[in-house]
């Protein structure tokens, strides 16, 4: 597909070379702030999975430049609604001005992933695998370097906020990508349980497979609150969403380690539950928008494994973010006949394929064919 032919097809991957973002991913971070205002009282971040660095832009420009985007930039847009409504006198009578950028104090962003990324304004950035244990020292080591403890196995200054856009090449095969996303997530989640302040945020890109309520029941041991969130930027075709937990705070007694991470499987249960009586399934909903469903002793003996102590699931509130007017990230767009189309922002330092791109090269045309060679010769 050409670019000019991306560009009609993917609104986002045109707005983001129009509006300099690294990647269309950005606006996936900025409409999840836009809904769950992610930035508020953040100034310690941890990106994974980072590269090619669109997220570490969007926290670049908001933490360190004080720009305003996502929750800021649309209460700021109102704001100016507002005032253009109400006229210049609403502005001289409540002494009310456009804000100006304030840069936020004692900011710390660091960046990991495992291809090279350019540098960005404010923010660390280191090659590694987030799935190795070798990965905590180095990260609690960017985090304070001027402190740093060899022995630590946590953060001395905590973080606010640990984001992941980890995601693994796609094969296609649905059951083996939600395996190795998962993977993805649960070592994304170990190193927030070391680094996350109590309180911190902790926001994941996940795929919607089979057994996620599990993965959600297994955060809110973790969160106060755990939400899945689907930002228009997302396409609706794609099973991609993303966990918004807030709240954060460890288990008593549980002590976060990469030596004994936590991960995927059904625990057995600790304690053998005496029989109890039949009850009809039920269904509530919690003042924190949660639906609590009472599946009744019946059910409890189908055997099911998603549920709870007591035969109460637990199913995650899901929301759309995304204001309704933005673009939809699976429709094409027309576009005007002379606009010319843009490169990106950064291209990747080294994409995967690009070894395949210099062997194709190598033997001498697109389609691998080199000239003057009989078709049985091989390169
Ligand atoms: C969708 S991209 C992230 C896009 C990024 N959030 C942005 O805004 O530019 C997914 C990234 O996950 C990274 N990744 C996959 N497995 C990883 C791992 N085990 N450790 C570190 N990074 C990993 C890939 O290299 C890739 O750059």
């Amino acid at each position: 597909m050409g670019k000019s032919s991306k560009d009609k097809r993917d609104a986002y991957y045109r707005l983001a070379k129009e509006e300099g973002w690294r990647a269309r991913s950005a606006y996936k971070l900025l409409q999840l702030d836009e809904e769950f205002n992610l930035f508020e009282g953040v100034a310690r971040v941890v990106d994974l999975c980072a590269a090619p660095g669109s997220w570490s832009q969007v926290l670049s420009r908001v933490l360190i430049k004080g720009e305003k985007f996502g929750r800021a930039g649309w209460e700021e847009k109102q704001r100016e609604t507002k005032r253009y409504v109400l006229g210049l006198a609403y502005k001289e009578d409540h002494g009310e001005k456009a804000e100006e950028r304030k840069p936020r104090e004692n900011v710390r962003i660091v960046a990991i992933d495992l291809q090279p990324m350019s540098p960005l304004e404010g923010v660390t950035t280191m090659r590694a695998d987030i799935t190795h244990p070798s990965t905590i020292p180095l990260l609690l080591k960017a985090l304070d370097p001027d402190t740093y403890d060899p022995s630590a196995t946590s953060a001395a200054h905590p973080v606010d906020l640990v984001i992941s856009d980890g995601a693994p090449d796609v094969t296609g095969l649905h059951d083996l990508d939600i395996y190795v996303q998962s993977q993805l997530l649960w070592a994304a989640l170990n190193l927030a349980l070391c680094v996350l302040k109590p309180g911190g945020k902790f926001v994941a890109k996940i795929f919607r497979g089979k057994d996620v309520d599990l993965l959600f029941a297994q955060l809110r041991i973790m969160f106060e609150i755990v939400r899945v969130a689907k930002p228009r930027s997302s396409r609706a075709s794609s099973i991609e969403a993303f966990v918004v937990c807030e709240g954060f705070h460890l288990p008593n007694g549980f002590k976060a380690s990469l030596d004994k991470p936590i991960g995927t499987g059904i625990q057995p249960p600790t304690k053998v539950q005496p029989p109890r009586e039949k009850t009809k399934p039920s269904r509530k909903v919690r003042e924190d928008g949660a639906i609590e469903i009472d599946l009744g002793s019946e059910e409890e003996e189908d055997d099911h494994d998603d549920v709870e102590d007591g035969g109460t699931r637990w199913i995650a509130p899901f929301l759309a973010c995304g204001d309704l007017s933005a673009f939809d990230a699976d429709a094409t767009y027309h576009l005007p006949k002379d606009r010319v189309s843009l490169d990106p922002v950064q291209p990747p330092t080294a994409p995967p394929y690009k070894r395949a791109l210099e062997m194709r090269k190598h033997a001498g045309g697109a389609y691998g064919k080199t000239k003057g060679q009989a078709p049985h010769e091989s390169t």
